[in-house]
C-alpha cells in the first residue's frame, strides 16, 4: 500500500510528494465516456459498480497517490428529499429551491445507510479494490455551499437569494444550515465506517463570502463538522475555493490539512497556516495546457515551496478541466513523482 498521501496528511515522513488531482475521474478521460455514454450521471453515483469502476480509471492511468470516490456534492441533498437533476450543458438543477421555513421544515434528515447506501456500497468495493495500492478519500459539500444549491436551485453567479436569506432572514438560514450540518456529520461518519480513509470537504463558493460574513455563516458549520469527525481518526481536508482572503479565518476549523486553489501564493499561504497544518494544492488547471517545459518549472516551483509546510500533498488548484489531454495529466503526476523522489 502506497501511504505517502496519509502521511503528508499527518506531517509524517513521505518517499515523494503525494499527488491527486481534483474531479481526477471525469470527463477529461475517454475512459470515463465509455462508461457514462450509457447512464445517466445520477445513474453512475447511484450504480456503485460503475461508480467504483470510474474512481479506479485514474489510479490505473495516472498513477495517483490516492482515490476519491465518485459521486457528488449534491447527492446529499437528493436524501434530504430536494429532487435534483444534471442537465447536460447547464448543470445541476434543483427544481425546488428553499425559500420560506415551510420548505426547511419540509427537508428530512435521513439515515445515511437507508437513503445514500449506495455511495457507502462504492465504498466497500473500492476498498476491496484498493486494498494493496492507494487509500481512498470520501467526501462531502461544505454547508454554505450547499446552500447555495439548495436556495439558488442550481449554480448562481452572485448567491444574491442565498445572501437576501443570510440577511434577512437568519434564523431561518440557521435551521437550514443546522439541517444540512447534522446530515452532512452522519454521511461522512457512514463513508467512515464504509472504510474511507480521509475525507476532503469541499467549500467551492466560500470565496464568494466576505471575510465577516464567512466567519458567521459559513465558518462554524464546518468546524462543527471537523469535531464531529475527529474522533473518527482520519485526516480532515478543508478546500475552500478562491479562499485566499479567509485564511486567518479558515486556518481555525480543525482540519488536518487545507486545500489552496492556484490565485494563493504558497510561501504566503504557508505562513498563515503556520506548522500544525499541512496543504494541499495548488496548480493552476490551466497550467496543464502549457508546453511540458513550463509545466515543469512551475510544478518545480510548487514543490519547492511546499517543502516549507509540515506537509505537502500536490493537486491543482480546483477540478481538471474536461479539455485537458490525459497525456498531460500523466505528465504531471509523474513530474511530482520525479522530482520530489527523496
Ligand atoms: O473528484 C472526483 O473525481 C470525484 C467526483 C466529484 C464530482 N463532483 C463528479 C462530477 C466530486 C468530488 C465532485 C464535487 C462537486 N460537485 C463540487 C465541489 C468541487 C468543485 O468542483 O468545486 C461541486 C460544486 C459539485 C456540483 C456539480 N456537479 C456541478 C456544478 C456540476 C456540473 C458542472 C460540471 O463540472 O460538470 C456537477 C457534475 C459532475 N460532478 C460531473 C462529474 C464528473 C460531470 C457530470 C457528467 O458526467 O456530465
Amino acid at each position: 500500500m502506497n501511504t505517502n498521501f496519509i502521511k503528508a496528511c499527518k506531517g509524517e515522513e513521505v518517499s515523494h510528494t503525494p499527488i491527486w488531482i481534483m474531479r481526477q475521474a471525469g470527463r477529461y478521460l475517454p475512459d470515463y465516456h465509455k462508461v457514462r455514454g450509457k447512464v445517466t450521471f445520477l445513474e453512475l453515483c447511484k450504480t456503485p459498480e460503475l461508480a467504483a469502476e470510474v474512481t479506479l480509471q485514474p489510479v490505473d492511468i495516472l498513477g495517483v497517490d490516492a482515490a476519491i470516490l465518485f459521486s457528488d456534492i449534491l447527492v446529499v441533498l437528493d436524501a434530504m428529499g430536494m429532487p435534483l437533476e444534471f442537465r447536460e450543458k447547464q448543470g445541476p438543477v434543483l427544481p425546488a429551491p428553499i425559500r420560506s421555513k415551510a420548505d426547511v421544515d419540509k427537508l428530512i434528515v435521513p439515515d445515511p445507510i437507508e437513503k445514500l447506501g449506495y455511495v457507502m456500497d462504492t465504498i466497500y468495493l473500492l476498498r476491496r479494490e484498493l486494498a494493496d495500492k492507494v487509500p481512498l478519500i470520501g467526501f462531502c459539500g461544505a454547508p454554505f455551499t450547499l446552500a447555495t444549491y439548495m436556495v439558488e436551485g442550481g449554480s448562481s453567479k452572485n448567491f444574491f437569494q442565498t445572501k437576501k436569506m443570510m440577511y434577512s432572514e437568519p434564523e431561518l438560514y440557521g435551521a437550514m444550515l443546522d439541517k444540512v450540518t447534522e446530515c452532512t456529520i452522519s454521511y461522512l461518519q457512514a463513508q467512515v465506517e464504509a472504510g474511507a480513509q480521509a475525507l476532503q470537504v469541499f467549500d467551492s463558493w466560500a470565496g464568494a463570502l466576505a471575510p465577516c460574513d464567512f466567519a458567521e455563516f459559513a465558518l462554524p458549520y464546518v468546524k462543527k463538522i471537523m469535531t464531529a469527525l475527529k474522533p473518527a481518526g482520519v485526516p480532515l481536508i478543508y478546500f475552500a475555493n478562491n479562499g485566499s482572503t479567509l485564511m486567518n479565518l479558515s486556518k481555525t476549523c480543525g482540519a488536518d490539512v487545507q486545500g489552496l486553489d492556484w490565485r494563493v501564493n504558497l510561501t504566503d499561504a504557508i505562513k498563515v497556516f503556520g506548522p500544525d497544518i499541512s496543504i494541499q494544492g495548488n496548480l493552476d488547471p490551466c497550467a496543464l495546457l502549457l508546453p511540458e517545459d513550463k509545466l515543469e518549472k512551475r510544478i518545480a516551483g510548487i514543490l519547492e515551496e511546499g517543502k516549507a509546510a509540515r506537509g505537502h500533498i500536490f493537486n491543482l488548484g480546483h477540478g481538471i478541466l474536461p479539455e485537458t489531454p490525459p497525456e498531460k495529466a500523466k505528465f504531471v503526476v509523474d513530474t511530482v513523482h520525479r522530482l520530489s523522489a527523496r
